[in-house]
């Protein structure tokens, strides 16, 4: 039993039946599900979400799905107080949210653990994505579990650990001459001929709410509060704005306080529509062609940019892009301090915190939660550098002469 209601237009409020459908039939803007939260309250408890799974699905309640779940064991994920890289940049309370420890390597199991769902509750007999890499290989594995044909799309330059990473689920996997934006065309018009469940077209109403989860276990593990700062790495934006709405949610249903959280994004550089809307204080998100090794955030054209910017602005938070340099840096100093080998988005996080701690718009004492979205051993090429090794006979004699005693 859900305490779904419908699915409502972000932009004319309009209302529609909980059905496979991502956009408003009279504006065309992103629809969102929305709940019957004075039923929710009633039903909902600190206590009963602790005696649940250790999973995202401790939340079940806050989600839109009926029945029996498709669950390959994904969130509950290590929230790290991050003593060593904060004491590096000048942060006392920084926390990292490690999602790279998800099923597939990201945290693109949760959004996709309720869309695989609700494709099943809808009957569809095949599940698709619109994929920059992580997405493709969390389809894949949710598609097997629920003995679903899946059909996933990716541009083709996509990095060899992405693709295997797919490919090992054995879905129909598809390269496509083009961007990820060119994929995402392809898909909308697949998915108009075909009766396929895309997870991240027909059936992004639901996708999207997984990614609350990230929101509801940060504040769970924190002693049901919100931090003060947030800082999440945007593609879409979609999952930006959805941090932003569970705890918001978990403010309304009575299980934390208050939410005063300054939301942070941060981007490539050259993939940065999004940061370079908020520093020009527009509305308007205007598409760029991508150009990054971060190759998961590479969208030119963010279907929820325009969302995601009101939460930076309306959150008090901000915007910022790094640069390629900056990133890789990024993920040698959370390695280096942390020990958590995160892929170009989470070295974009480290890089974006680094220089919003510097700036002073995250401040020192603040709690802060960077985001870390998503696994470093699909993406090793970028780091490639750092082997670097010392090669010696197998004599005591050659090691000592060649390493000699460092310590
Ligand atoms: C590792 C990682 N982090 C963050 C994101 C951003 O997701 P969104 O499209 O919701 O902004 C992605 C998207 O593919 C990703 O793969
Ligand atoms: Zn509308």
């Amino acid at each position: 039993m859900s305490y779904t209601r419908a699915l409502r237009c972000r932009k004319c409020g309009q209302e529609y039946p909980i059905k496979p459908i991502n956009l408003c039939d009279s504006c065309l803007s992103a629809l969102e599900v929305s709940y019957d939260y004075e039923a929710m309250r009633k039903a909902v408890s600190r206590e009963k979400i602790a005696g649940g799974p250790h999973s995202m699905w401790r939340y079940q309640d806050l989600l839109p799905v009926e029945g029996e779940v498709i669950d390959i064991g994904t969130g509950f994920t290590p929230l790290v107080k991050a003593d060593n890289l904060g004491a590096e940049l000048g942060l006392d309370q920084l926390y990292i949210k490690n999602d790279c420890v998800n099923p597939t390597y990201s945290f693109k199991d949760r959004p996709v653990s309720v869309a695989t769902t609700k494709a099943r509750e809808f009957g569809f007999r095949a599940i698709a994505c619109a994929s920059t890499g992580n997405l493709a290989a969390s389809v894949a594995a949710h598609a097997a579990k629920a003995k679903m044909p899946a059909y996933v799309f990716v541009p083709h330059n996509v990095e060899p650990g992405k693709l295997i990473g797919a490919a090992i689920y054995n879905p129909v996997l598809i390269t496509v001459n083009g961007s990820y934006d060119d994929v995402n065309r392809l898909c909308a018009e697949v998915a108009q001929k075909y009766n396929w469940g895309f997870v991240n077209i027909n059936l992004r109403p639901y996708y999207a709410e997984g990614s609350k989860t990230l929101g509801y276990e940060v504040a769970e593990q924190l002693g049901w509060r919100a931090p003060d700062c947030v800082i999440h790495p945007a593609a879409s934006g979609l999952s930006f704005t959805r941090i932003w709405k569970g705890l918001g949610e978990l403010a309304m249903l009575g299980l934390v306080e208050q939410v005063n959280t300054h939301m942070f994004l941060t981007q490539a550089a050259g993939a940065s529509p999004i940061v370079t809307a908020f520093q020009a204080g527009t509305q308007h998100v205007l598409p760029v062609k991508p150009d990054t090794i971060a190759k998961s955030i590479a969208i030119g054209n963010p279907a929820d940019g325009y969302y995601a910017l009101q939460v930076a602005r309306q959150s008090g938070g901000g915007a910022c892009a790094v640069s390629d340099e900056e990133l890789i840096a990024g993920m040698k100093l959370l390695a280096q301090t942390e020990g958590i080998f995160a892929e170009a988005a989470g070295g974009a996080v480290i890089a974006a915190l680094k220089n919003l701690a510097a700036s002073g718009a995250i401040k020192r004492n603040e709690l802060t939660v960077a985001f870390i979205t998503g696994a470093g051993p699909r993406t090793q090429e970028t780091v490639a550098d750092m082997v670097k090794p010392f090669t010696v006979q197998p004599s005591l004699e050659s090691f000592e002469e060649i390493v000699g005693v460092r310590v």
